[in-house]
Formats: structure tokens, sequence, C-alpha cells
């Protein structure tokens, strides 16, 4: 097995930090591996916000649930669709714009996505631990206010960055017999599947010395029992996106 793939696999979000800065020229580093992700067509659609200051972070951490690790990281990137730039270089060639599509906001999200991953593995890779913050959805149309992004750019998640000041275990992914078939899709393999909730209501009993003891089925239909941020809509309709 090669370094690459053995790092990818040795990944765990990391929430707490030591009190030790990313040196300039790592960070700089790590947000240039996000710039060489692939991109579809080319088309670049995504922005990189870094947050330095306390205040403003504080702000976001209240906004994405209390997640104190957004104030206490030594680094937090806000990543984003954008296709606030290909708007203008469409008006400067003398080509209508018409951003409104739904392939479109998906094309920003998955750029923005593949940016956002490289650059989590490239600060494995120098030693760091960061976990991404879906949180900053919650209140995404102030989290938007906050960043003054204009039309046609979304803030999608955050990133939090730092040394590890914690070394927890692996959380147990789903096998493949699951995730993976060939030539067609395949019917969930119910014993893989029950084998795969045994291990992962362990895991939760050890990390969290019992306090814990759900399985992936039950964690997943407890978090889709209720709305999923029903505000988005209308906000990515605000933005100019997503609607046909
Ligand atoms: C897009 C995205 C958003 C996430 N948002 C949050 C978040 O707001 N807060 C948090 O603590 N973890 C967040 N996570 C981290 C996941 O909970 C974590 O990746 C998952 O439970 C698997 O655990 P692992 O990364 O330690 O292997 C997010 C992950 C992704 C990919």
């Amino acid at each position: 097995m090669n370094n690459v793939s053995e790092l990818i696999k040795s990944h765990r979000s990391i929430r707490k930090y030591l009190d030790k800065e990313i040196e300039e020229d790592i960070l700089m580093d790590i947000l240039e591996a996000g710039r060489w992700a692939p991109s579809s067509s080319h088309l670049q659609a995504y922005h990189v916000i870094r947050i330095k200051d306390p205040e403003k972070r504080k702000v976001i951490a209240a906004y994405a649930g209390d997640q104190k690790y957004i104030e206490s990281c030594k680094e937090f990137v806000i990543f984003c669709g954008d296709l606030s730039r290909i708007k203008h270089v469409c008006e400067e060639e003398d080509v209508k714009f018409d951003g409104a599509y739904l392939e479109l906001f998906l094309i920003a999200s998955i750029d923005a996505s593949l940016v956002a991953q490289n650059v989590l593995t490239a600060a494995e890779s120098h030693g760091l631990g960061g976990v991404y913050i879906g949180g900053i959805r919650n209140e995404i149309d102030k989290v938007d206010k906050l960043l003054q992004l204009p039309d046609f750019v979304v803030p999608l998640f955050g990133m939090c960055l730092g040394y590890p000041d914690q070394d927890p275990i692996k959380k147990p992914r789903l096998p493949m017999s699951i995730v993976y078939s060939e030539e067609t899709y395949n019917e969930i393999d119910q014993d893989a599947l029950d084998k795969y909730n045994d291990i992962v209501k362990s895991y939760y009993i050890t990390r969290t010395k019992g306090k814990l003891n759900h399985n992936w089925s039950e964690y997943t239909s407890e978090r889709l029992d209720g709305e999923s941020r029903p505000h988005m809509l209308s906000y990515l309709k605000s933005k100019g996106f997503a609607i046909k």
C-alpha cells in the first residue's frame, strides 16, 4: 500500500488542538493543495475564506450550534460555492449568464468539496488535524452577511485546522460489500449491515466510555427524523442559485 492511501485511511476528525500555531508556509502549502483539485469543466467554481478575527469566529461558532472548536482551532476556513466570477467572465465575453440551473449549483458544491478534501488531506500529511463544519448552514444567511458574500456565492461548510491534542480511535466505515458493486447497484447486504451496526455500537461505547451506545442505523434514522435545514432552498434562491 502506498503512503497516500495509508494517510487517507488513517483519517479521524480532530476537534481539540495544541496551542501551537500553524506555520504560514505550511498553511499556504495546504491551501495550495486545494487549488489543484480537479474541477468540473475547469470552472473552478469555489472560493475559500480564512477567518482570523476571533470575534468573527465566536459569532460563527454560535451560529454553528455552539461548536467551540471553531474558536479554539488555530485556523478556520470557509469553503464557498462560487459562480460570481463565472458570471463576471460571461458578462465580459458578452455571453448571457444563467446561474439558476440546479446543475450549476451542483458543480459549485462538488468543486468546493474536492478542494476542501485536498486541503484536509494535505493538512493531515503535515501532521495537522481538522474537522469539517457543516453547522455553519444552520444560520447560512447570517454567515453570508457576516462574510459579505455577493450573489452566486454561498458558504457550504467550514473547516477547523490545528495540531492535534487528541488521538481518537478511527470511526468505522460501512464495508465494501455495502458501498461498492460491479455493473449494477446491489441490494443492501443485511448481514453485513447488522455486523456493521454491532461494530459501530462497540465503537461508540469505547469512545464515549459507555455514554453513547447507538448503532449506525439508530444514529442515522434519528438524525433524519424531522426537517433538514428547510431554509436552504429559499436561501439559495435568494442568492440566484438552484431554481430550475
Ligand atoms: C460536509 C461535512 C460537514 C460536517 N460538519 C460537522 C460539524 O458541523 N461538526 C462536527 O463536529 N463534525 C462535522 N463533520 C464531521 C463528521 O461528523 C465526521 O467526518 C464523521 O462523523 C466521520 O468521522 P471521522 O471524520 O472522525 O472519521 C462534518 C463532515 C462533513 C464531511
